[in-house]
């Protein structure tokens, strides 16, 4: 028996309503392999502001900190949106908890599932056999630079150290080891000194790894092979914001946003588990939200952050029942609300764990 003792930050919009649905998951699996749950739940976003509070408040962030492991809803929306700077939602809250967490490693697949498609916007053809992750980083370059105005404009300095591409190319091949044995690095070296550097440091941290192979694309080429030939990838390694762009871009292979997890992950057990998709305000409270992606990132906590293996594999293979069976919510073809795809995949767990 472990205790399963996690930071729980619903957030904003449909962070609530998709993070109950998981909870009530995570509950019935305790039950089922007789561990105890033992939930922190905290404010973040625009909850916390609302309440009067700084966007990541010092008791969520200490919680994440006692905890190592958090399972995160979503933050922002229009109701802040007039905030500045570290007043809003996503500067004052998400990056500052990446940074103090040191979650440099942000892991988001995309492998479309058989049942989805036939519900994503390409053909068929470029879909079949997608299956690969991005492994961006998460704490350094252009969103951490040095940002400002001054006389001449405004400016955001990209910045990376040896150090800061090295352990992020370290988790990649581990991870390509894992898998396909491919890293595919992506960078604009033919324009930028940081992406020199990434280069030079990913060919340097490959001499280790001489079972994985290796390629490099420059990122403008990458937004279009990702697309035409997205089965060519296993691992794709990059940095902050051409990892932002490509995840966005990776999540219209799968079909919809709202069944992709996601992990950023420090070293050892730290991480935080959150959905791709954000708070989406235009159907929040309505019941509407998918939470497919919250309830597979709460596996993917069980998996990575307490060693869960089998816990976790339960989990995913109620949510491939519910895919199959069209137990979903609308976006994807099914006819239930939020709350009723968890209790059907929290019931599916517990009929099917003896
Ligand atoms: C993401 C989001 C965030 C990012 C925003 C909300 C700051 O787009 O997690 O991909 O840019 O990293
Ligand atoms: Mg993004």
């Amino acid at each position: 028996m472990t205790n399963i003792n996690f930071t729980y930050l619903p957030g904003d919009g449909i962070g609530t309503e998709v993070g109950e649905a998981a909870i009530k998951v995570l509950n019935t699996t305790a039950i089922k392999f007789g561990h105890t749950l033992d939930i922190e739940e905290h404010l973040i976003g625009g909850a916390a502001i609302d309440a009067g509070l700084r966007p990541l408040p010092e008791e969520s962030l200490a919680s994440a900190k006692k905890t190592g492991a958090i399972l995160l809803g979503a933050v922002g929306g229009p109701k802040w949106d007039h905030l500045k700077g570290s007043d809003r939602p996503e500067l004052g809250a998400l990056l500052p908890l990446r940074k103090e967490l040191n979650l440099y490693a942000n892991i988001r697949p995309a492998a479309p599932h058989p049942a989805l498609i036939d519900k994503a916007p390409l053909k068929r053809e470029y879909l079949e056999g997608v299956d690969f992750v991005v492994m961006r980083e998460l704490t350094g370059g252009i969103y951490f630079g040095k940002k400002g105005r001054d006389n001449l404009g405004a400016y955001d300095e990209c910045r990376y150290s040896e150090e800061e591409v090295r352990r992020i190319a370290i988790k990649a091949f581990d991870l390509a080891r894992l898998r396909r044995k491919k890293v595919t690095s992506v960078d604009k070296s033919n324009v930028l000194e940081t992406s020199r550097l990434w280069r030079a440091v990913v060919e340097d941290v490959a001499k280790d790894y001489k079972d994985i192979a290796l390629d490099h694309l420059l990122v403008d080429a990458m937004t279009m092979h990702m697309l035409t030939h997205g089965k060519d990838f296993d691992v794709i390694l990059t940095e902050n914001m051409f990892g932002d762009i490509l995840t966005d871009e990776a999540s219209v292979l799968c079909g919809s946003m709202g069944v992709i997890p996601s992990a950023s992950l420090s070293d050892g057990t730290m991480g935080m588990y959150e959905p791709i998709h954000g708070s989406a305000p235009d159907i929040a409270g309505q019941g509407k939200a998918n939470p497919l992606a919250m309830i597979l990132s709460a596996a993917w906590m069980l998996r990575l952050s307490f060693k869960m293996e089998i816990e976790a594999a339960v989990i995913e293979s109620a949510v491939d029942a519910a895919l199959y069976g069209e137990h979903t919510t609308g976006d994807i073809g099914g006819s239930l609300s939020t709350s009723e795809v968890g209790d059907w995949i929290a019931a599916y767990v517990g009929d099917h764990v003896s």
